[in-house]
């Protein structure tokens, strides 16, 4: 298992559902934490949680829907941590689900790009150089098991293009040290995911933390959360390691 105590994780969406739950299995190992949100009152609380545990976090805030708050985000990454070590690309918007899938207007397809992928994007951009100087860096790409659901095209072909751009990028990052990855978290009870889903935000643990874990530096996988639901970091990685 990969050390990661006094790495410096950035989570995009840590005030609550899956970024919070990944920010605080994070800390428990020891990484230090930028907390991002839309505003650092979403995150305050946390902050103030994992800092009494003696880890160093900062939080910072930016819709990624909007560009320009994009562009301030990466800048203030840049003052507020060392470096980033590990990037979880959590935080997403889905539109409301449209029955009449004609309709559906062009706009939602334009905010769901904006923020989903094209800021993601951004992040890696302006991220991942400077791992592959130090020849270690892990990226997590949040994507969507989604489906055949029209209804929410806007998110799921997000989502798809997201994976895409995971799948895309592995020769550059072949043997620098960096992996990126896609990690599906399974249909869990969030404010996104709705108290109707069938899993617990907090069974996205161990599985989340296994693509930042493991020490191959492997890119191009798709990790289901879901798979190790239940077991111990430990087994989880063992699991990993054995299904490759
Ligand atoms: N839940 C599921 O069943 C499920 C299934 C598959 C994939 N996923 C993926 O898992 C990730 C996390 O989902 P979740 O269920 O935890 O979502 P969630 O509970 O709705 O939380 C969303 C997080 O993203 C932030 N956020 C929302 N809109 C934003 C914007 N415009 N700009 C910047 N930050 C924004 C929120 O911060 P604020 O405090 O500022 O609102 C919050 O921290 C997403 O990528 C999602 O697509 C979820």
């Amino acid at each position: 298992m990969t050390e990661i105590k006094e790495k410096w994780a950035l989570v995009t969406g840590a005030s609550r559902g899956i970024g919070k739950e990944i920010a605080i299995a994070l800390s428990k190992l020891g990484c230090n934490l930028v907390l991002h949100s839309r505003s650092v009152e979403h995150t305050n609380a946390l902050s103030d949680q994992l800092s009494n545990k003696g880890i160093d976090t900062v939080s910072l805030e930016a819709d990624l829907t909007d560009p320009d708050q994009v562009t301030q985000l990466i800048s203030d990454i840049d003052n507020a941590a060392p470096q980033i070590d590990i990037l979880y690309n959590n935080a997403a918007i889905m539109m409301p689900y449209h029955d009449d899938v004609w309709e559906i207007p062009a706009d939602e397809f334009r905010k769901s790009f904006e923020t989903n992928v094209i800021s993601q994007i951004r992040l890696c951009n302006a991220l991942i150089p400077s791992m592959m100087e130090r020849r270690w860096g892990r990226i997590i790409n949040l994507i969507s098991g989604i489906d055949q659901q029209p209804q929410l095209a806007p998110y799921a072909i997000s989502k798809a293009a997201l994976r895409k751009f995971v799948h895309d990028f592995v020769p550059i990052l072949e043997g620098s040290g960096v992996a990126m990855n896609s990690l599906d978290p399974g249909w869990l009870k969030t404010d996104m995911g709705s108290q109707e889903a069938p899993n617990s935000v907090a069974s996205v643990i161990p599985g989340a933390l296994v693509p930042a874990l493991l020490s191959d530096g492997v890119s191009g996988r798709e990790f289901q959360a879901q798979d190790y639901a239940g077991m111990s970091i430990e087994q989880a990685l063992q699991k990993a390691e054995h299904q490759q």
